[in-house]
């Protein structure tokens, strides 16, 4: 949720750790800092400067001094777990006497404890942070180098981290560690990167090294050495970054999300790329890791994400059964950590997230993983925590996602859950005719979500009017309950008008209570065979005076009912949620437009939830 950069070359290191920092901004930004250390003549040891500021980078760019020559700097912005946004809390976090500097990403498990020592042992505390325990046991280390100060540290502590550390006394380096918490180096020319996220390097270098968990490195102007907990050499060789830079400017779009949602089509067609088989009428997916034999002795599914993640995975398993007659469930991955789950061998457990890096989501795998269950991954960073953990999987293809309200990855995962469904099907009872018209329909879909951009204009305006309610319902059925959830979902995000989903079955057993003129109602009425049963819902509503927008197909007659609705090109019914979910984006995004939110980063949330 956090974002860490590093720099150590013959450029003021600065520039690069504020232009950075505003690249991971979307990570979390409550607060940031910097600190750069400068050389001294006459045998001095190297000045620590750092600056600290509470709010966006913007903010602390205009706290720098106007001199900040050093050339060896780490920077981090914050997205607050230990103790409010507050500048004190704000990272780099500092030993007593300066020397040392810290910044974080993660969360040390043991950090009260490590605070009652250092406090017991004399240690003054200036924040409520788990960090600032590194920095005060590093630099209390007796340890002559700095390497053996932080692998000693390390020791002590239990939980997740990715660091970076500067020391006074050892200007020529920066040490990095990584356990649990994305870290990556980038090699320059006679200079080197840091980063949490590829975002913040990509403009730099396109050569890097992803450090594995345990995983340290020692990183200088000129070289890198990486090495394990052990001290034992570890050999990185470096590989080519998969993102390119344009995937990272916004391209004259306004926002990220804008550019995002439009980016679907063809994120749609990277998904289904090489992927579609016609002569099996099946999928491919050489990525699962697992052969038809054993995907055929598995008796159940269950699938496990997040947020917005778990909504689509709701979807995946209405597909799974539907084409698989496989039973399969989603369930919220922060749920499922907390309770005794039963881990059954002939259960395949499907985990999807974007980022690959959900703190909630990468520990359901690890449970899962130590029970002997079988995972794999839906998952859109190539790379990340999550995607190296599970046995096999998906990967998404969406490009990066920066908008913290997730489109287009979800779009893929919605996608990904399709291409999965078809094959589990087609190794079990799907005939190769409904093969082929799933096929078919995966493969219309990326035209089909162009189609949708085409009526903008019109959801533009029924946006406009939801932006005034207080509240909105967002009402479907089967199919299209988790179409609503996502729905709401995106409404609350970032427009923060309170948004409930409902079964459309439910309304009539409570929710109808709320129907006033005052409160209006989304509805997802899907041309199939329980449109008439929408309908008479609708109907429900709008004789409560409910004011009611559908998002529905060509061909459902809502003409006399008179309401607003947005049509969507209808698809397989198996694959309608993907197409239905689309305008909800847009309801969303135009809301929360017109009420001059900050759509990229809406408050108190963060893009990848790295934290409990
Ligand atoms: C919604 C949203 C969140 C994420 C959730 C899981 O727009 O972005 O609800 O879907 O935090 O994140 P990932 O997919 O990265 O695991």
């Amino acid at each position: 949720m956090c974002g860490i950069v590093g720099y150590i070359g013959s450029q003021p290191a600065a520039p690069f750790l504020i232009e950075g920092l505003s690249r991971l901004e979307y990570r979390g930004y409550d607060s940031a800092g910097i600190a750069v250390l400068t050389p001294q003549k006459n045998g001095q040891p190297a000045k620590t400067t750092a600056v600290r500021a509470v709010g966006r980078v913007r903010l602390l760019e205009e706290a720098l001094p106007q001199r900040m020559s050093g050339t060896v700097g780490i920077g981090h912005t914050r997205w607050a777990t230990h103790g409010p946004a507050a500048e004190r809390n704000a990272h780099p976090h500092r030993s007593e006497d300066g020397r040392i500097s810290v910044v974080h990403n993660g969360i040390i498990d043991n950090a009260a404890s490590l605070r009652a020592q250092l406090a017991a042992a004399g240690v003054e505390l200036s924040s409520d942070t788990d960090t600032e325990a590194l920095a005060h046991l590093i630099a209390r280390s007796p340890a002559e180098t700095l390497e053996e100060a932080v692998l000693s540290t390390l020791e002590k502590v239990t939980g997740t981290y990715a660091l970076a550390v500067m020391d006074e006394r050892h200007p020529d380096r920066i040490v990095v560690a990584r356990s649990g918490s994305p870290l990556i180096l980038g090699i320059g020319e006679k200079q080197m990167f840091i980063a949490s996220d590829a975002a913040a390097l990509v403009r730099h270098t396109d050569q890097v090294v992803h450090l594995d968990d345990g995983e340290l490195a020692t990183v200088t102007a000129g070289s890198f050495r990486t090495f394990d907990r052990h001290a034992n050499t570890t050999d990185r060789v470096p590989v080519e970054l998969a993102v390119a830079a344009e995937d990272l400017e916004l391209s004259g779009h306004e926002h990220y999300m804008s550019k995002e949602m439009r980016e679907q089509p063809d994120a749609a067609e990277m998904v289904l790329r090489g992927r579609l088989d016609e002569r099996f009428a099946t999928s491919r997916l050489d990525g699962l890791g697992l052969d038809a034999r054993e995907l055929r002795s598995f008796r159940r599914v269950k699938i496990l994400g997040c947020g917005s993640a778990y909504y689509v995975g709701q979807m995946g398993a209405q597909l799974i059964e539907d084409l698989a007659r496989l039973p399969a469930d989603a369930e919220a991955a922060s749920e499922f950590r907390y309770r005794q789950p039963i881990i059954e061998p002939d259960t395949l457990y499907v985990v999807v997230s974007q980022s690959g890096e959900t703190a909630d989501t990468a520990f359901a795998v690890s449970e899962i993983r130590r029970k002997g269950g079988r995972v794999i991954g839906l998952i859109n960073v190539v790379g990340s925590t999550i995607a190296r953990e599970v046995d096999g999987g998906i990967y998404l293809h969406a490009g990066p996602e920066i908008s913290v309200a997730s489109t287009k990855a979800l779009t893929n995962m919605g996608l990904a859950f399709g291409l999965l469904a078809l094959h589990l099907g087609r190794l079990h009872d799907l005939s190769y005719a409904d093969g082929m018209r799933i096929l078919k329909g995966l493969e219309r879909i990326p035209g089909q979500i162009r189609e949708i951009f085409a009526s903008e204009p019109h959801i533009e305006q029924l946006a406009l009017q939801l932006s005034t309610a207080q509240s909105v319902f967002y009402i479907g059925r089967v199919r299209g309950f988790p179409v609503a959830r996502e729905g709401a979902q995106k409404l609350k995000e970032i427009s923060y008008i309170h948004a409930e989903a409902y079964q459309t079955s439910e309304l009539k057993h409570g929710p109808l209570a709320l129907i006033t003129e005052r409160m209006p109602t989304v509805a997802i009425i899907p041309d199939d065979d329980l449109t008439s049963r929408n309908i008479a819902a609708a109907e429900q509503v709008l004789a409560r005076k409910g004011p009611l927008v559908a998002i529905t197909h060509p061909g459902v007659d809502l003409a006399p009912l008179g309401v607003e609705s947005i049509v969507v090109p209808k698809s397989e019914p198996e694959l309608d949620p993907i197409l239905l979910t689309i305008p909800t984006q847009l309801l969303a995004y135009h809301a929360a437009v017109a009420l001059g939110h900050d759509i990229d980063k809406p408050r108190n949330l963060a893009k990848s939830v790295t934290v409990e």
